[in-house]
C-alpha cells in the first residue's frame, strides 16, 4: 500500500484513510443542511429522482474522472492538467480554486451558524426555532462562530491532512450516522409524517423544469464535493494499486445514503409539525430542529440537540477541510509558498470574503437584497447569490470541462489505463463501458445544456426554453 506521510503537501496513510477523507469531505452541510431545503423549494419527490440519477449517471463517471487525474499526476487540481501534458487546459483548475474559495467562504458561516446552534441547544433554547431570522442577523455572534471555526479548519490544514482528524472521524462520523438514523426513526412515529414521506418519495413530474434540473445537479456536486478539484487534490493520495472504482463507490453511496436519510428525517418533521410550504431556505434546519428536540423532552432534547449540531459541525468541519486544502495545495505547489503561510493567508482571505454573506441576513440591507433575477419576485442575498454563481453553476461547469477533456482531450483509453491499475477488468466491465460513454456523450450534453439555459434565462433573461 502506498503510503504518502512525507512531505509539506499531507497525505493519507492507505486507501482506507483516502476513503474515509473523501467521505468526510463529501458528508456535509450539503447533505444535511442544503439536500432538505433543496427538495423543499424543488418540489419534493421529483427533485429527489432527479438528484440520484445525476448522482449515479453523471457523478459517478465525473467523479472517477477527477480522481483518476488526481492519482496519475499526483498534483493539485491546477498543476494536474499541466503535468499530464496539457497546460492550456490548467484554467479549468483555475475555475475550481475560485468555487472552491468561494463555497468555503459562505460555508463557514453556516457552519457557525450549526456551532451557535449547539450551544443554544445545550442551553435548553429551542425557541430559537422561531428566531432563527433574529439569530443569523446577530452578527456578533456569527462573527464569533464562523472566525473560531475558520480558525479551527486552518489549524487543521496547517497540520497536513492525515492525522488527528482521520482518527477523529472514525468514530464521529459513523456516531452522526447513528443519530440521524435514530431521529429518523423517531421522526417517523410522529403524527402527520406519513404526508411528509409521501412528499418527499412520490414524484409531481410536473416539478420537473429545466430550473430544477439545474438545481438537481448543482446539489448532487455540491454534495459530493465534485467538479472544484477536491477530488483531483484528494486522489493524488490514492495508491497506484488501489482499487478506484470501489473506492468511489463507497464514496458515493456514503453520501447519498447519508443526505437520504437526512431527508427523510427532515420531512418527516418538517409535516408533523405543521410547517409544510412555508419556502423553508436556508433556515429550514434551523427552524424545524430545535422544535422536533423540544418533542423528546427537556433534558434528553436537550443532550441529543446539543449533540446533533456538535456532529453535525463536525462534518462540516471535514469538508471545509477540503476546501481549504484545494487552494492551499495550488498556492503550495505552484507558487512554491510554504504550506503554513499559504494556509493562514488564503484562509484569511476566504474568511474575509465571508463577512458579506454572514452581513447579509438583514444586518446590512445591501448585501441582504443583493440581486435581482430576471422575472423573479424578490432579490437573493449575498450567500444565496454566492451559492448560485459557486456551487449550481460553476460546479457542473466544471464537472461538464473534467469529462470533455477526459474524454477529448486526455483520451478515454489513457483515462481507462490508470483506472485499471487496482482494477484490471475495469475496461471491459459494463462500468467501464458505461463510465467512457458518459464522458464522452452524456456528462457534456446534459450538464453543458442544463448550465447555458440556466445562466441564460437567471443571471441574463435570455429565455432559450419556456
Ligand atoms: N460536499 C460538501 C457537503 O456536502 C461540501 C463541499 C463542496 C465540499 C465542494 C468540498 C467541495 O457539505
Amino acid at each position: 500500500m502506498a503510503n504518502i506521510q512525507e512531505s509539506s503537501r499531507g497525505g493519507f496513510s492507505n486507501k482506507l484513510g483516502f476513503v474515509l477523507a473523501a467521505a468526510g469531505s463529501a458528508v456535509g452541510l450539503g447533505n444535511i443542511w442544503k439536500f432538505p431545503f433543496e427538495v423543499s423549494d424543488g418540489g419534493g419527490g421529483a427533485f429527489v429522482v432527479m438528484y440520484l440519477a445525476f448522482c449515479f449517471m453523471l457523478c459517478f463517471p465525473v467523479m472517477m474522472a477527477e480522481i483518476a487525474l488526481g492519482r496519475k499526476t499526483n498534483k493539485n487540481a491546477v498543476g494536474a492538467f499541466a503535468e499530464n501534458g496539457h497546460k492550456k487546459w490548467a484554467p479549468i483548475g483555475i475555475l475550481a480554486v475560485l468555487s472552491g474559495s468561494l463555497i468555503l467562504s459562505f460555508y463557514n458561516v453556516v457552519a457557525g451558524w450549526a456551532l451557535g446552534y449547539a450551544w443554544e441547544m445545550f442551553s435548553g433554547n429551542f425557541s430559537v426555532g422561531q428566531h432563527f431570522g433574529e439569530f443569523v442577523g446577530n452578527w456578533h455572534i456569527n462573527m464569533a462562530t464562523s472566525t473560531a471555526f475558520m480558525f479551527v479548519t486552518i489549524f487543521i490544514v496547517a497540520k497536513g491532512v492525515s492525522g488527528g482528524i482521520e482518527k477523529a472521524s472514525k468514530i464521529l462520523m459513523p456516531s452522526l450516522l447513528f443519530l440521524i438514523l435514530a431521529l429518523m426513526t423517531y421522526s417517523l412515529t410522529q403524527e402527520g409524517a406519513m404526508e411528509g414521506v409521501k412528499f418527499y418519495l412520490i414524484p409531481d413530474f410536473s416539478e420537473i423544469t429545466f430550473e430544477t434540473a439545474y438545481g438537481a445537479m448543482g446539489q448532487a456536486f455540491f454534495s459530493l464535493s465534485l467538479g472544484m478539484g477536491a477530488l483531483i487534490t484528494y486522489g493524488s493520495y490514492v495508491g497506484k494499486r488501489d482499487n478506484m472504482v470501489s473506492a468511489t463507490s463507497m464514496i458515493l453511496l456514503a453520501d447519498v445514503g447519508i443526505a437520504f436519510i437526512a431527508g427523510l428525517m427532515m420531512f418527516s418533521f418538517i409535516f408533523s409539525q405543521g410547517l409544510q410550504g412555508q419556502g423553508g431556505g436556508a433556515g429550514l434546519i434551523f427552524t424545524v430542529l430545535p422544535g422536533a428536540f423540544e418533542s423528546i423532552g427537556p433534558v434528553l432534547g436537550r443532550i441529543i440537540g446539543g449533540f446533533f449540531f456538535v456532529l453535525l459541525s463536525f462534518a462540516a468541519l471535514t469538508s471545509t477541510v477540503s476546501l481549504l486544502e484545494v487552494p492551499v495545495s495550488y498556492v503550495v505547489d505552484e507558487f512554491e509558498v510554504r504550506r503554513n503561510r499559504a494556509v493562514w493567508i488564503v484562509g484569511f482571505v476566504i474568511f474575509l470574503f465571508g463577512v458579506p454573506s454572514m452581513l447579509g441576513n438583514g444586518t446590512v440591507d445591501f448585501f441582504t437584497n443583493f440581486v435581482h433575477y430576471h422575472g423573479a419576485e424578490k432579490a437573493v442575498n449575498f450567500m444565496d447569490f454566492i451559492e448560485d454563481l459557486a456551487s449550481d453553476t460553476f460546479l457542473p461547469l466544471g464537472g461538464f470541462l473534467v469529462a470533455v477533456y477526459t474524454a477529448y482531450v486526455w483520451r478515454g483509453d489513457k483515462f481507462k489505463e490508470e483506472v485499471e491499475k487496482g482494477n484490471p477488468e475495469f475496461g471491459n466491465s459494463l462500468m467501464g463501458k458505461y463510465t467512457i460513454f458518459a464522458l464522452k456523450f452524456l456528462a457534456p450534453l446534459i450538464l453543458g445544456s442544463i448550465t447555458i439555459v440556466t445562466i441564460l434565462s437567471k443571471f441574463f433573461g435570455i429565455h432559450l426554453i419556456g
